[in-house]
């Protein structure tokens, strides 16, 4: 549907569930791909088809430590001289008890792994983006952004961040070429979550397939108009 050659898409989250479809989608339309993972090993084990190509760069790096961000986005820079898409994929999801018996190190993790994350790597590559003025941002928020739930709070909050934090970068890039928008993914038809539900109903849940390719058309010459949008993709649920 959308053609990516001569683009460069960074994806984190590249070894999770929407971030490899996400992955091999782009390349599929003929992006250049940099993409990033807490664990290098597991990089490497499921892009082991792409060793070897120079259009493909893994790089691990904690996204939730600045130092590590701003190495991985210089290595990227450096690899391919210009990004034009990121996809900020990584993030994860804990519950817990009531936000009053929340011990404050649930709090800081589920705040840093989804927010700070989006953070700090919009802050190590939007420089990039402005200097070959353009780029497209796509982060990943969820449905639990739009309305706090019980024993939730952390994640909720951490999530609606992600939002708020979409809207502020659209406002401040909006004149400089720079797209950046969020989708809020309602339950995704994973491995794990179909571990930890077993009895609920998987057709209603939504394919990682069908979130990349929002992911794709945000990225695409077609959502040129749209920035600061946060896209429901709730699937049938
Ligand atoms: N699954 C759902 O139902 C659902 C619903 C709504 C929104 N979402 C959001 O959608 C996104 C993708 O979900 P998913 O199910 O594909 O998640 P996933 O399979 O858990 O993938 C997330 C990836 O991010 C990595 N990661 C975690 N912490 C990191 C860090 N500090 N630095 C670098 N990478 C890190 C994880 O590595 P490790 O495995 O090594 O930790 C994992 O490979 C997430 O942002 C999630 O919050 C998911």
């Amino acid at each position: 549907m959308f053609d990516f050659s001569d683009k460069v898409a960074l994806v984190t989250g590249a070894a999770g569930n929407l971030g490899q479809t996400t992955a091999e989608m782009f390349h599929a339309r003929g992006a250049k791909l940099a993409l990033v993972d807490l664990s290098g090993d597991r990089l490497n084990s499921i892009y082991a088809k792409w060793t070897g190509s120079k259009d493909v760069l893994l790089l691990s790096a904690d996204l939730t430590d600045a130092t590590s961000v701003q190495a991985m986005a210089d290595q990227a820079a450096a690899h391919f001289s210009h990004i034009d898409i990121l996809a900020n994929i990584a993030g994860g999801f804990t519950m817990g008890p009531p936000l009053h018996e929340t011990p404050v190190k649930d709090w800081d993790f589920m705040i840093n792994l989804n927010a700070r994350t989006v953070f700090l790597t919009c802050r190590a590559i939007i420089p990039t983006m402005l200097a070959q003025a353009g780029g497209r941002i796509i982060n990943v928020s969820a449905r639990a952004a739009t309305v706090g739930k019980g024993k939730m709070g952390p994640y909720c909050a951490s999530k609606a961040a992600v939002i708020t934090l979409t809207e502020s970068l659209a406002a401040e890039h909006k004149l400089n070429g720079i797209n950046i928008n969020c989708i809020l993914p309602g339950t995704i038809d994973t491995p794990q979550n179909r571990a930890d539900m077993p009895d609920a109903d998987y057709d209603t849940w939504v394919p990682t397939a069908d979130l990349a390719d929002v992911i794709l058309f945000l990225a695409s010459d077609a959502a040129r108009a749209v920035t600061g949008a946060a896209l429901p993709v709730y699937g049938k649920s």
